[in-house]
Parts: C-alpha cells; sequence; structure tokens
C-alpha cells in the first residue's frame, strides 16, 4: 500500500509537471474566465498536500508558507475569475514549493507508513482532478498547439444491437473503506437498493449522432428542451457543442480538423444532453442505474471492482490517462466491456446523468470535510465514468464527479437510457 501510494504520488506530479512545462506568460495568463491561471494550479496542489498531510488539515498549524501568500491558494476564499489578480507565486515558486513540500510528505510516510494512507491517496486524486482540469484549460486556450498527443487509440467497431438490457432487482450502490480504501466520502458506504429494469446504451453518443441532432433542428425545437434547458439554450446561443465550428470543423488543444464522426460527443453541457435524450426517444441513465450497469454482476451477485473485472485497467480497456488527448472511437474496447455488456463506462468522456448530487445515506464526511458537503442538493448534476484525461488513480464505477447543468468546458458526453 506504502510503496502503490508513493508511486500514485510521483506519478500525479510527473503529469502536473509535464502538464506546465510551458513559458511564464502562458503560465501565468488566464485563459478562460472559467478557469484558474494554470500557476494557480500549480502552487494549489502542493499547498493541498501539505495542509492534509504536513498540516493535518489544521489552520491553526503554521505551513512553509506565509498566512496571506497560503490563503491565495484556498479556493473557497477566491473564485476563479479572480485569481489572475492575486499575487501568486511565480512559476519557478511554486515549482520549488511544490517539491519542498513532496520532500517532507515522503518523509512523513517513510516515518509513519500506515497512518496517512487514506490522506496521500485523498491528495493523489486531488492533484489528478487538477491536471485534468489543466488539460481543459489549456483546450480553452487559443494560440499555437503546446499539447500533442502522446498514444494512438484502437479502432472502433460497428455496433449491434446498440442498447443492452439491465433487468431490475438489487444490487449494492457505494462502497465502502475496506473493498475501495481509496474512495472519497461521497461514495460510500455501501448500500443495498432496488431499481427497476432498464435499457441503456451499449456506448456513449456520437459526434455522428449528435450531427443528425442537429441537422434535424435539435437545436431550434424546443420541445426537445427542458424549460429551464430552454431558457439557457436561448440565453447562451447554443448551436453546437464548444469548440466545433459552423464550417462542421472543431477546435482541438489549438488545432482545427474535421469533427471525425465516430468519437464520443465531448463538450456538450447537462441541458443538450437532455435535449438530445429526448429527440432520441430516450432519456439520460439515473447514477444508480448507470453504477448499476457499470459495475454489478449478476451472477455472482456482487461488485465488480471495474467493469470487466479485477485486472487494473490496461490501453485494452480503457482511454484513460490524457496521453491520447481525445476519447477514442466507440466500440474501440469490447475487452471493457461491463457484466451487462455496456461499454466505455470507464474513460473517454464524463457521461452526464439524471440525478443531483446527494449524499447517499449513512454519508459522513472525510478529512477534507469541504470536499463534497457544500456541494449536495440542487444545483449540480452528476457526472460519472471519467474522460480520457482522468488518472486511473482518480476514478473507479463508484466515482462522482459533479458540475453545473451548464458547464461545457470539462470533457463532458452522454449515454442513453431508456425504461424497459
Ligand atoms: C470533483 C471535479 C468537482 O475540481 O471542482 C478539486 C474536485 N475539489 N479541488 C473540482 C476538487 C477541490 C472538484 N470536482
Ligand atoms: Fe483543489
Amino acid at each position: 500500500m506504502l510503496d502503490q501510494v508513493v508511486r500514485d504520488l510521483d506519478q500525479a506530479r510527473t503529469r502536473t509537471l509535464g502538464l506546465t512545462d510551458l513559458d511564464d506568460p502562458t503560465l501565468v495568463a488566464q485563459h478562460d474566465p472559467l478557469m484558474s491561471p494554470l500557476v494557480w494550479d500549480l502552487a494549489h496542489v502542493g499547498q493541498q498536500e501539505e495542509f492534509w498531510l504536513l498540516r493535518g488539515g489544521d489552520q491553526g498549524r503554521p505551513g512553509l508558507l506565509e498566512p496571506a501568500v497560503d490563503s491565495l491558494y484556498d479556493a473557497f476564499k477566491h473564485p476563479r475569475a479572480d485569481r489572475p489578480a492575486l499575487p501568486l507565486l511565480p512559476p519557478v515558486e511554486a515549482r520549488a514549493y511544490d517539491y519542498e513540500v513532496r520532500g517532507r510528505v515522503l518523509d512523513l510516510l517513510d516515518r509513519e507508513p500506515d497512518r496517512h494512507l487514506f490522506a496521500a491517496a485523498m491528495v493523489v486524486q486531488h492533484e489528478e482532478q487538477h491536471d485534468e482540469t489543466m488539460y481543459a484549460t489549456l483546450q480553452l486556450r487559443q494560440g499555437t498547439p503546446v499539447l500533442l498527443a502522446r498514444r494512438s487509440l484502437p479502432a472502433g467497431r460497428p455496433l449491434r444491437p446498440d442498447r443492452v438490457r439491465v433487468p431490475g432487482g438489487p444490487f449494492t450502490l457505494g462502497v465502502d473503506a475496506i473493498s475501495e480504501p481509496t474512495s472519497l466520502d461521497n461514495e460510500r458506504p455501501a448500500h443495498t437498493v432496488d431499481v427497476g429494469p432498464f435499457w441503456i446504451g451499449r456506448v456513449p453518443v456520437s459526434n455522428r449522432q449528435w450531427q443528425e441532432f442537429m441537422a434535424d433542428g435539435g437545436y431550434r425545437r424546443p420541445e426537445l428542451w427542458s424549460a429551464s434547458g430552454w431558457a439557457h439554450r436561448t440565453e447562451a446561443g447554443l448551436q453546437r457543442p464548444l469548440f466545433w465550428t459552423a464550417q462542421g470543423t472543431r477546435r482541438r488543444f489549438g488545432n482545427e480538423e474535421d469533427v471525425p464522426p465516430d468519437e464520443p460527443v465531448q463538450h456538450i453541457c447537462y441541458f443538450e444532453a437532455e435535449a438530445f435524450a429526448r429527440w432520441a426517444g430516450a432519456r439520460l441513465p439515473t447514477e444508480v442505474e448507470w453504477e448499476k450497469a457499470c459495475a454489478w454482476d449478476p451472477a455472482a451477485g456482487r461488485r465488480r471492482r471495474w467493469p470487466w473485472g479485477s485486472a487494473p485497467p490496461g490501453p485494452e480497456r480503457a482511454n484513460l490517462g490524457g496521453a491520447a488527448l481525445r476519447p477514442a472511437p466507440v466500440g474501440a474496447y469490447p475487452q471493457g466491456a461491463s457484466a451487462y455488456g455496456a461499454e466505455q463506462m470507464i474513460g473517454d468522456v464524463w457521461e452526464w446523468t439524471s440525478s443531483d448530487f446527494t449524499p447517499w445515506p449513512g454519508f459522513s464526511p472525510m478529512i477534507y470535510r469541504d470536499y463534497s458537503q457544500p456541494f449536495f442538493g440542487g444545483d449540480y448534476k452528476v457526472l460519472r465514468g471519467g474522460s480520457w484525461a482522468v488518472a486511473t488513480t482518480a476514478i473507479r464505477p463508484s466515482f462522482r464527479n459533479w458540475d453545473y447543468p451548464i458547464r461545457r468546458q470539462i470533457f463532458t458526453g452522454m449515454r442513453l437510457a431508456w425504461d424497459a
């Protein structure tokens, strides 16, 4: 366990440093009002690592930074839009600070190998989440490309039938510390829920399907949209996914290219996903349905660690880690199928569900008490499964992400569901 978490910390840092191996102007600029300057994320990952591991989550315990500097990296104090105006550590100091913290953390883990394993795993996931956020920032950035794809992806394949049936009946939703020691507070505790029968898309919705929706007036027909969805569509002037152009191309990390028809659609908001589902005569899955289709093994009567079983995700089963810079075409991972035959549930694109972000019964906050709790309620929708930019250590079938229903700068797509 200790060796594993040390490797995971190291892998997260390699990714952080790779994503911020950019000139200072690129790091300090704000590329979009929705995002922090990259140099904020760069120091924030170290500040959180220091806070949870070296300061035990106690504001009263002094840290390496002056309190006034330390507080610049408190996400609750400074909204993203205000971060470029803050007197942030310059890139060279941010890197030196992260390095200093990491050295002390490795010493601590050496001295007390068992005591900090959960906090360390949480810190790994925190850094990996910010790495994904930095990919989103670099996708929003205008100008010549700075990221290159470092992995090629398997080809897609035709898929008939396009949906799989999940019979009704109880299953175990969520996980516990024993079965998933690195799971975060909102994934716990495991509990039994009964779910009615349903159908779920075998793979995520593709760009080709999205083009059909657009050609059929999907963005112009209020009857396909919810009331709040249509209000947003009108106010924001939505006509196509974010980064798509009126010429039928799209921008990806500074390149313009034709929209690949067999790739899962990305950069859609919840309201667009809802409208597409209605147009398709379907609906979005609930997050409970999604998790059952992903993780339940009906023959064994228990959960699987991964959709396909217990083997960790490899390049033949899922597209994770960011190196591909894009989702894989639909049908690319027959070996990644769940017990019910749903594919590409882990990796490729985050999938919108119809569920509000709420706690499971028996929820109790982890040491980072404000990781989940302030966000419970009706303001956020749950996303499942992780994107191509998510690290293997920061995704599980039980993992719950959340965002506002209008957001589409994250790597979001969707999968259809139907009542059975
Ligand atoms: C779980 C992705 C919604 O980035 O807002 C990072 C994770 N929390 N730092 C976010 C998080 C604090 C969070 N999401
Ligand atoms: Fe954070």
